[in-house]
């Protein structure tokens, strides 16, 4: 079965422009694609719920009978690993009345709907359903919990609810080898914060994808970050920025110590997630839309059980949380004049925009054929 979201009639494809494949002559995404609901709604269908969408990670579902709740593309998910040590991934809607089959994390046997008590087992079979008897032409072998694909890579979880999309490694094409060099196997999560911005998400995304405001907008990152050695490069479906990390640091005001070699490496995947590769440790930010001008972005950090507890980790989520903040002013004051009447669309730079250029492309090619591009 291919599951369908409720979706108002998609005449966003009609809407959406040709964004030129040469940078030099082309222009942005017109300001109605970060401010109306049918566009959002629209986006929701041809890519959130296409795409595969980071969820959690294995260390939340360590043993059988491991459970958490979340939502992807508005939908209310449950991801679990049963008593043969097998992932799934389920729609979180008893099939009775719609409750929900099973409510924040923990560690179960069964799942017991919160609403009439129905049962599931870790692999969605329907087990009992409480005051059922005498119901005619009903199979309870037909009433499992809806599943979906659940799949991990490099320690993190990932669903999509496009039954026919290809899978996840091949979805990511150039990037498990180009991470290689930076991956650390005894990475762990070590902090998590969630920022709600007054946004749309494709102006975060926007925004991530440049250096260019570097100097202007982040004066601490700035500092880090060698802002004229700033390179992005783009990929089948993302991108990579990266800079050297300033030589000296730390007792200047410095988050990071570097003697030359180190480096900042930003991963963009499209649609909307992030891996941030800074010497000992790893940033994910994953960006949740909900509502043309709301955001979600969640940030983990993922460091060694040692890095965690050190100062210069400390640092590290400070220099990211300042960071983040002055993003998110910048975003909001670019969603409020995204709606002015004297702007549509703009210019990219040729030298600082490519990545920009690259998302919006992607973006286009899925919003108007309703698939995200292979
Ligand atoms: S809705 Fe789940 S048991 Fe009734
Ligand atoms: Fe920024």
């Amino acid at each position: 079965m291919r599951h369908r979201l409720k979706c108002p009639e998609v005449k966003a494809a009609e809407r959406v422009p040709a964004i030129d494949a040469d940078l030099a002559h082309a222009w942005s995404l017109p300001s109605a694609f970060y401010l109306d609901a049918q566009i959002f709604d629209a986006e929701k269908e041809a890519i959130f719920a296409r795409t595969w969408q980071p969820v959690g990670n294995l260390e939340q579902l360590a043993r059988a009978g491991d459970y958490f709740t979340c939502e992807v593309a508005g939908e209310p998910l449950l991801i679990c690993r049963d008593e043969h040590g097998e992932l799934h991934g389920f729609y979180n809607v008893c099939r009775h009345r719609a409750g929900p089959a099973a409510q924040g994390c923990g560690t179960r046997k069964v799942f017991r709907c919160a609403y009439h008590g129905w049962t599931y087992g870790l692999d969605g079979r329907l087990i009992s359903a409480t005051e059922f008897e005498g119901v005619q032409q009903f199979d309870a072998a037909e009433f499992g919990l809806r599943a979906l694909r659940v799949d991990a890579w490099s320690g993190l979880l990932f669903v999509n609810l496009d039954e026919a999309a290809e899978p996840l490694v091949a979805s990511l094409h150039e990037l498990p080898r180009q991470v290689e060099r930076y991956a650390s196997s005894d990475m762990k999560l070590a902090e998590r914060r969630e920022y709600t911005v007054g946004c749309n998400w494709k102006a975060y995304i926007d925004n991530y994808l440049e250096g260019f405001h570097l100097p202007s907008v982040h004066p601490g990152l700035n500092r880090e970050v060698d802002y004229n050695a700033y390179v992005g490069e783009v990929y089948t479906r993302h991108a990579k920025q990266w800079s050297p990390i300033r030589s000296g640091g730390n007792g200047d005001g410095r988050s990071y110590q570097s003697s030359g070699g180190e480096e900042a490496a930003y991963f963009w995947v499209f649609p909307n997630w992030m891996l941030n590769y800074y010497p000992g440790n790893l940033q994910l930010n994953v960006v949740h839309p909900l509502a043309p001008d709301k955001t979600l972005v969640v940030f983990e950090w993922y460091c060694s059980p040692a890095m965690a507890q050190s100062e210069a980790f400390f640092e590290a989520v400070k220099l990211a949380d300042q960071t983040q903040r002055e993003d998110a002013a910048i975003c909001e004051a670019v969603q409020k004049n995204l709606a002015s009447r004297s702007y549509d669309r703009g210019r990219y730079s040729v030298t600082q925009e490519k990545c920009v250029h690259h998302f919006h492309r992607l973006y286009a090619d899925a919003l108007r054929t309703g698939t995200a591009p292979a």
